[in-house]
């Protein structure tokens, strides 16, 4: 196969590691002139253009960006699939909500053609967004997850994705059985796992739609293959704390539901976490999973103020979500907009290089897929954005006031939306073009 070789000018900003381990500075690297090499889908160099350009062939071919920054994909650790159709859907908190309007919704998927139709929008619009990676829950239908990742693997992106397990406490048009949700699983599994970048997803709904019997059967699924992926949620409302309790009375907690059913582990991502306790936050820590930290959703449905302080005091892993339709914006720009003042309400800061970790690497980690996304480091996949800076009259007015890249970060973060991405880029393939 030739060579595909293309070279990316433009000031180039990328997270390298956790503010919180290493502190701002030694954070990230920026070049304000810089150069990204992209070989085959993968990146191979990534340098300041005037020390890069001298090592290559002369006729390469070299897009240059003005007034424009490019950043790792965005990774977007908990999203909803079948809840495209109902974002932003009025008045209710967490357990009405669902009632009301997620599980009709979701009832949609029955029909293959829908599915495919609401995949094809969903991920145009991950990509408008800039988010090149997402950890998907489908709905309880298989075919939600077929419609998906076809969808997914046309355009070559890093995805991961499950069908949604729950055999109690939903209306019976939604519920599988234990023996099904198993056995549709391991169909999936047998499909998708590891087929080229997409990754499957054993994915209890939460705790209280999936009885004893289902929650030890993905115990007993994540076993049976290596490298799985688990996807559930996790203390997001006051009320389904207490329910989880009134369910589980021989647990010690919400927490210790998934424990006892060995779902914690190095591939688990637990969405909300708002009202995890210290020992729980320990425990999720010790067993290396993750948080996935989801702003929009959690001040929209009411749920309360994640504690990002008392996670990074535990080196527990946390990725950002949009938990899209309980979260209001696909965006990570617009969800890392809301992180900031859910952290101001609790009387703390979100720099913008944290904020850029928890977008990029640090979603990246929570997902052990730091060796291929997150960042532009020379052998990883190339998944990139191209940010705008003029994508907004406002935008571009407030830029030109800019006295540094982390004043120009934490602008494109507060006012930043889909319209500030002008490219997307997949595996070295320019999959969005706005
Ligand atoms: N808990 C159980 N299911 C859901 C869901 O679909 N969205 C959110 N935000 N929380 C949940
Ligand atoms: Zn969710």
């Amino acid at each position: 196969m030739p060579l595909t070789r293309k070279a990316y000018r433009a000031a180039i900003l990328h997270s390298i590691a956790d503010p919180a381990e290493v502190g701002i500075e030694a954070s990230y690297e920026y070049f304000e002139d810089g150069l990204l090499v992209v070989d085959n889908g993968q990146i191979s160099a990534l340098g300041h253009a005037s020390e890069l350009l001298a090592s290559l062939p002369a006729d390469i071919e070299i897009t240059h960006y003005q007034d424009a920054l490019i950043t790792p994909g965005f990774i977007d650790t908990h999203i909803h699939l079948p809840q495209t159709g109902m974002v932003g859907a009025y008045g209710e908190q967490l357990l009405d909500w669902l009632n009301t309007y997620t599980f009709p919704c979701e009832s949609q998927f029955a029909d293959q053609a829908h599915a495919e139709e609401v995949a094809g929008i969903f991920i145009k619009e991950l990509l408008r967004n800039g988010t090149t990676t997402a950890l998907v829950f489908g709905s309880v239908h298989p075919q939600s997850v077929n419609a998906f990742f076809e969808a997914a693997q046309k355009l070559d992106l890093r995805m991961i994705a499950g069908k949604v397990m729950m055999d109690r406490n939903a209306p019976d048009y939604l519920t599988d059985t234990a023996e099904s949700s198993y056995l549709e699983s391991k169909a999936l599994i047998e499909r998708w796992h590891s087929k080229g970048r997409l990754h499957y997803a054993v994915t209890p709904r939460f705790a209280p739609t999936s009885t004893p019997e289902q929650l030890t059967l993905a115990g007993q699924l994540l076993g049976e293959y290596p490298d799985l992926y688990m996807q559930t949620h996790i203390s997001e409302n006051l009320q389904e704390v207490e329910w989880v309790k009134e369910l589980f009375p021989e647990r010690k907690g919400y927490l210790d539901v998934y424990d006892h059913y060995q779902l914690l582990g190095e591939r688990s991502v637990f969405a909300h976490g708002v009202h995890l306790c210290d020992d729980e936050c320990a425990r999720l820590a010790q067993t290396g999973s993750a948080v996935a930290f989801c702003p929009t959703s959690n001040l929209f449905l009411g749920s309360g103020l994640f504690n990002l302080p008392m996670a990074e005091k535990h080196k527990l892993n946390v990725g950002l979500g949009t938990d899209v339709g309980g979260g209001t914006s696909f965006s990570l720009l617009q969800t890392l907009n809301e992180a900031y003042k859910v952290m101001q309400l609790q009387g703390a800061r979100l720099s913008p290089f944290k904020s850029l970790y928890l977008a990029t690497l640090g979603g990246a980690r929570a997902l052990r897929l730091e060796e291929r996304i997150g960042t532009l480091q020379p052998g990883t996949d190339a998944d990139f954005l191209v940010l705008d800076y003029n994508a907004t009259p406002l935008l571009s007015y407030r830029l030109k006031q800019s006295k540094s890249i982390a004043e120009t970060l934490f602008v494109l973060m507060t006012l930043g939306d889909d319209r500030t991405v002008a490219q997307t880029y997949a595996a070295g393939n320019l999959v969005h073009q706005r």
